[in-house]
């Protein structure tokens, strides 16, 4: 067998914190540090019987790459002899797995059988005792058949052995602490808070599972189980994995990891498997029904269904337990490919339709986008719009339901906000515009296909809002080569003027220009354009501004002043390339995207144009629709490394604007505002507020370079 090495221990003042590397609105790709080793996640931790052991742990460390897994504590403290050799030789040890350990702790067989006979301080200071890497506490299972005082109990509870549960486990044991409430929304937030809040000798949780969800999944009650998700998001500190307990069908990961999920477990892949049943990604399928295999994989490679029917009973569930490991490994690693390509909204969107329970739940979450609820779900939901980076590179694929995509809903809310009718025209003048130009009927790029036409329909009257038609909605011809409406993707049909005056008014009513006259009108292909030099620099110079305005959130009338008398360079396409002021370059837009990346000169001047207080965490901000430059203030410690282009890292952060954007430009500030760098923020203020570990901002410059 291919001999993987044993984990590198982490250091040990990083045990239990959490490292989030890359992000997708509410999906994130983790690291969990622990004594034996890092966990990336999100991923599945095997649930292993030691009495059973269909798959042994450490082929699943060597030749599944499995970094954790999960046993029974409980089941090890009832037999006599697990227990003595657990506690003689360590959990690594009895189960031969060199990774992390994760233990239950009783609480699912209470759910199963009753009561149990341990008490909560003896099962987590057994857990402690046998070496395990993150335990749990005995939390008290709440059904969501419960009547509410109940499931008020269970939350009561389980609180209420928080403290000492936490104490018990000392420094040497990270502990996961259950959220229960049934499928009370309000009870989830409140178990929530007191979960999220408990501490002893100022240490907290390390993972917060999400308990009492078995049912439901048995039950496909999966519009509740995502309910419950997102109510129990919306008060846990950002800084702590969240688990999934029980939930190991591949089907549900990419709509639980696009919510926030890092973590699964479950037996599924052995009880299936006992079951003669395989897991596919979009539901299961009984081995006595096939002729051919549905998915392939290395353990069921060169067999066939009707072979694998004849073998004796173990060897059949030892194969198809293989098989359904490998096809839960491989989902996983779709989705946390999606995740770095900004695709887990769409693989979730995707798998809805392998269930009509799965489908009805994504439904549902698609309204909450359209129109959160007043409670923990909405928070939830807002948040996750907010924390979504509104641009990506690369296709948009044009569907049905593109419109309820996180990305989508942020910069059309962005747009809403933050779009201005040009405060001068062309020609100098200002005032209102006399009129709305509607390009329809051409595909992009637009600063090819319509150009000529806007250029003559600005010639003749200079104050012309000039705007373009997607099947998304109209956008300003100022952000034409911003994805994701220059990037869809379809049949040339998808460009057809489809809209009736009645809708198109609508949409014009969310930019404010209903009441202006319009013009509606279908470029004719190849014009010649006229020669207006000063129509294109204020074509240009309205593109850098709205962009500014959108993305960086600078008033337009201060971005005047920063692109008063711009220049640029162009490339041999005709794009903008540099942006200059007063001879300096600011920014470039990015052709892969349509965003913009400032320089240092760039960055401080918009930093000087930001004249509200320096962030600090914990105080209140201005609302603005034009809150300035998002800024991350650090503290002094970390002021020369990060001025000299080092990344900003998480613990050496005072503050940082509630309304900055992962993935859109932010500048580094020390305490009294002096600009030290500036970059792209991998979290939101609210996570740089908790996080503990790892980068906040990737630097691209840092603005004491020169001098050093
Ligand atoms: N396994 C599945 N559900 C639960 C739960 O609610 N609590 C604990 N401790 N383990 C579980």
């Amino acid at each position: 067998m291919a001999g993987r090495n044993d984990p590198e221990p982490c250091r040990e003042q990083d045990w239990g914190l959490f490292e989030i590397t890359n992000r997708d609105g509410a999906a994130r790709i983790g690291r969990i540090h622990t004594k034996h080793g890092v966990i990336t996640t999100p991923m599945l931790l095997p649930v292993i019987n030691p009495n059973l052991r269909t798959i042994e742990p450490r082929e699943m460390w060597e030749k599944y790459g499995i970094e954790a897994l999960i046993t029974n504590s409980y089941v090890i403290w009832k037999h006599e002899d697990l227990r003595t050799t657990a506690l003689s030789d360590g959990i690594h040890s009895l189960i031969d797995f060199p990774g992390a350990v994760v233990t239950d702790s009783g609480t699912f067989q209470s759910y199963v059988y009753g009561d149990v006979e341990v008490g909560p301080e003896e099962i987590v200071a057994f857990q402690r005792d046998m070496g395990v890497d993150i335990g749990t506490m005995l939390d008290v299972f709440g059904r969501p058949d419960m009547t509410r005082e109940q499931l008020e109990n269970s939350v009561q509870e389980t609180a209420d052995r928080a403290e000492t549960s936490l104490s018990v486990a000392g420094s040497d044991m990270l502990l996961n602490g259950p959220i229960q409430g049934g499928t009370h929304a309000d009870l989830r937030a409140e178990s929530s808070l007191l979960m999220g809040s408990a501490e002893s000798e100022g240490r907290g949780f390390a993972v917060h599972p999400i308990g009492g969800i078995v049912p439901l999944m048995e039950q496909q009650r999966y519009q509740e189980l995502f309910e419950i998700l997102l109510a129990s998001k919306s008060n846990l500190p950002p800084d702590r994995p969240v688990h999934f307990f029980g939930c190991g069908h591949p089907m549900l990961f990419p709509m639980a990891i696009a919510l926030g999920v890092d973590l699964f477990d479950s037996a599924a892949y052995a009880i299936f498997a006992r079951d003669d049943r395989l897991l596919t990604p979009d539901g299961t399928v009984k081995l006595g029904d096939i002729q051919e295999w549905p998915f392939n994989s290395h353990a069921l490679f060169g067999t066939t269904p009707q072979e694998v029917r004849e073998m004796d009973r173990d060897e059949r569930s030892v194969i198809l337990a293989k098989h359904n490991l490998e096809v839960t490994q491989s989902e996983l690693a779709r989705c946390r490919e999606a995740i770095r390509n900004g695709t887990i909204w769409e693989l979730a969107e995707k798998r809805s339709h392998a269930s009509p329970y799965l489908r009805e739940s994504f439904l549902w979450l698609q309204e909450q986008l359209d129109d959160p609820d007043d409670g923990p779900i909405g928070d939830s939901v807002l948040r996750m719009i907010a924390s979504t980076n509104p641009l990506r590179g690369g296709g948009e694929g044009l569907g049905d339901e593109i419109e309820y995509r996180p990305h989508i809903l942020h910069i059309q809310a962005l747009l809403a906000t933050r779009w201005r009718v040009p405060g001068s025209w062309w020609d100098s003048t200002t005032g209102p515009p006399e009129r709305v130009l509607l390009i329809e009927g051409a595909p992009p790029p637009w600063r090819t296909s319509a150009l000529a036409s806007v250029i003559e329909h600005l010639v003749e009257e200079p104050r012309t809002v000039v705007m373009i038609s997607t099947p998304i909605g109209p956008i300003p011809f100022s952000i034409e080569d911003v994805s994701p409406w220059c990037h869809l993707t379809g049949p040339d049909g998808i460009w057809d003027p489809i809209f009736d005056d009645e809708e198109v008014l609508e949409a014009l009513e969310e930019y404010g220009l209903s009441e202006v006259p319009l013009i509606r009108m279908i470029p004719i292909e190849g014009e010649e354009e006229v020669k207006a030099p000063e129509v294109r620099d204020w074509l240009d110079r309205c593109s850098v501004v709205d962009k500014l305005a959108l993305l960086c959130a600078i008033n337009p009338s201060e971005s005047c002043k920063m692109t008063d008398g711009m220049t640029s360079r162009k490339s041999r396409t005709d794009r903008l390339v540099n942006v200059n002021s007063g001879g300096k370059h600011i920014l470039s837009p990015r052709l892969t995207d349509g965003g913009i990346s400032l320089t240092t000169h760039g960055a401080s001047i918009a930093n000087g144009l930001n004249t509200s207080p320096v962030p600090v965490f914990g105080s209140s901000e201005e609302d603005s629709d034009f809150p300035g430059i998002p800024r991350v203030c650090i503290i002094d410690d970390a002021v020369p490394f990060v001025g000299k282009g080092r990344n900003v890292m998480h613990g050496y952060i005072s503050g940082a604007d509630s309304h900055l954007i992962p993935g859109q430009p932010c500048i580094v500030v020390d305490s009294t505002g002096t600009l030290v760098a500036h970059g792209t923020p991998i979290t939101t203020h609210l996570e740089m507020s908790y996080l503990g570990k790892g980068v906040a901002v990737k630097v691209r410059e840092g603005a004491m370079k020169q001098d050093s």
